[in-house]
């Protein structure tokens, strides 16, 4: 189950609660909250005995000794002072989440001896319990043991710092982007057969609450614009799709960074049929989607001074008597042609169509678009970098940056002619696959030609939106990868 926390930032707390926690440096003395909490001085024994050290998220477990205004005291460790990196804070925030049990509310002492805390640091640990509260298990309906499994639940956290106003300004968008990533987990986690393109339409136009403009476009308004890429590998579904286009407008006049999402709501392959085994994790191949989606609800809920526009193409791949076939041609919007070689390269055929939309209709600043486009990403890069493609050297040095203070971290890859013409074709202007090797940069490549000279990225999830190893901040399948990286971006570089 979920579980919320309702948090609020104070120099003091009355000790009545059921769990203190207090934070300690390796090289740092006794937190000064264990002697608040702990009269008969039970710290220091327990230190001892358990050999804590305070390593960088060790965590001291002691149940206080009667007399104690707490029951529990937890001491986390957060290493040596010189390597403690921003990301930390929202470490130290969910392995206190995860160390809460049954309690109810909870002290949380953040200032420790040799540690000055600011507003910015005490919100990052209170968005680190929130992204560690998260879980996604609506559909099961029989709830483990009363004792091995809280009910869903509300913690009531008091987070004690001198620099509590800073905080309590601060927390404002931590909330954002807490909500903002848990709202992409819940689309990638969503299965398919609940979220179709529509469905998933309908959970971006529900931006319109926060004061973001919302415009969905029909297959018949796409078929106008000529989107015969997109259109090509919707055609073997059922169910139709739907292009989304979320506007918020917080800046004054400058240009709108645009963010750009690919979003397959589940894919088969198509008529490339996939492999059975695994497949059901192509339910998560909207993980770019779901990121656009999950920024713009944070831009919006945090009042961000900039303008942004979100776009995402929603698509079902599947085979049918109707699907395209391998060997097809399709137009894009572009005008340019593409020999469909592999009906399992789609991706590159809805992004392809959204790029130039965007770059038609709203000469934005910069794109950068979010997709799980490649497999071979993940060979290169693991889950533990995004795969970053750029044309543009700024865009891409602030992208990293932002991947840095983040912890979503990106690695830049190599683009060049003697990749892109890999993908020039026989029959048409280009082919949407380049064969085997070097498939994440051709696939790169594929979009570049429908960038123009729009200063662009993009980034390559498939490693690290879904299934990656869970952490101190997430135990979901789906990790909201991008929302966090991206609202960085935005707000390092370009709010007034
Ligand atoms: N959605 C997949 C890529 C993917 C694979 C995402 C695994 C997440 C986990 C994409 O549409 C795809 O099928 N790519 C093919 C491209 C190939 C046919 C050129 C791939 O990577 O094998
Ligand atoms: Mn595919
Ligand atoms: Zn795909």
């Amino acid at each position: 189950m979920s579980v919320t926390f309702d948090v609020n930032f104070a120099p003091s707390a009355a000790l009545n609660g059921e769990t203190a926690i207090a934070l300690k440096l390796a090289d740092g003395p006794a937190p000064a909250a264990a002697s608040a909490v702990d009269p008969a001085g039970v710290y220091a024994k327990a230190a001892e005995v358990a050999r804590f050290k305070a390593k960088s998220m060790g965590v001291l477990d002691i149940i206080a000794p009667q007399g104690s205004p707490v029951d529990r005291l937890l001491v986390v460790g957060l290493g040596k002072g010189a390597d403690l990196t921003a990301h930390d804070w929202l470490r130290a925030g969910g392995i206190a989440a995860s160390r809460l049990g049954k309690a109810t509310s909870a002290a949380i002492f953040l200032d420790a001896p040799g540690l000055t805390v600011t507003g910015e640091q005490a919100a990052d640990f209170a968005l680190g319990l929130h992204l560690r509260g998260y879980a996604f298990d609506a559909y099961k309906t029989k709830k483990k043991d009363e004792d091995d499994k809280p009910a869903e639940k509300t913690v009531k956290v008091t987070i004690v710092t001198t620099a509590a106003s800073a905080a309590t300004a601060a927390y404002t968008a931590a909330k954002a982007v807490a909500e903002g990533v848990c709202l992409a987990r819940d689309l990638v986690n969503e299965p398919a057969n609940v979220l179709g393109p529509v469905e998933f339409a309908a959970r971006a136009r529900a931006l319109e609450s926060l004061g973001v403009e919302v415009e969905i476009l029909t297959e018949k308004e796409m078929g106008e614009l000529g989107m015969g890429a997109l259109l090509g590998v919707s055609q073997g579904s059922v169910r139709p799709p739907r292009l989304a286009i979320m506007r918020w407008n917080g800046g004054k006049n400058e240009k709108p960074l645009a963010f750009i999402g690919k979003g397959v709501v589940f894919d088969t392959g198509g008529i490339s049929i996939k492999p059975a085994a695994g497949m059901e994790e192509m339910k998560g191949d909207m993980g770019g989607a779901a990121a656009v989606t999950g920024l713009m609800h944070v831009l919006a809920a945090r009042k961000a001074k900039a303008n942004v526009i979100g776009i995402i193409g929603l698509v079902e791949n599947m085979p049918d008597g109707n699907a395209q076939r391998p060997g097809d041609i399709v137009t894009s919007m572009s005008g340019q042609t593409i020999e469909v070689i592999n009906t399992d390269a789609e991706g590159r055929l809805v992004l392809c169509d959204a790029l130039w939309y965007c770059k038609e209709r709203f000469k934005p600043e910069f794109m950068v678009n979010l997709a799980t486009l490649t497999g071979a990403i993940m060979v290169a890069l693991g889950s533990v970098h995004a795969g970053l493609f750029s044309n543009d050297d700024a865009l891409s040095a602030r992208l990293t940056e932002a991947g840095l203070a983040t912890d979503e971290k990106l690695w830049r890859m190599p683009l060049g002619k003697d990749y892109d013409k890999m993908i020039d074709s026989k029959f048409a202007d280009m082919k949407n696959t380049g064969g085997r090797y070097a498939g994440s940069i051709t696939a790169a490549h594929f979009l570049k030609r429908f960038v123009g000279d729009t200063p662009w990225a993009h980034l390559d999830i498939a490693g690290t939106a879904m299934s990656s190893p869970s952490n101190e901040i997430n135990q979901s399948w789906a990790s909201g990868f991008g929302v966090r990286l991206l609202d960085q971006l935005v707000r390092t570089n370009y709010e007034s």
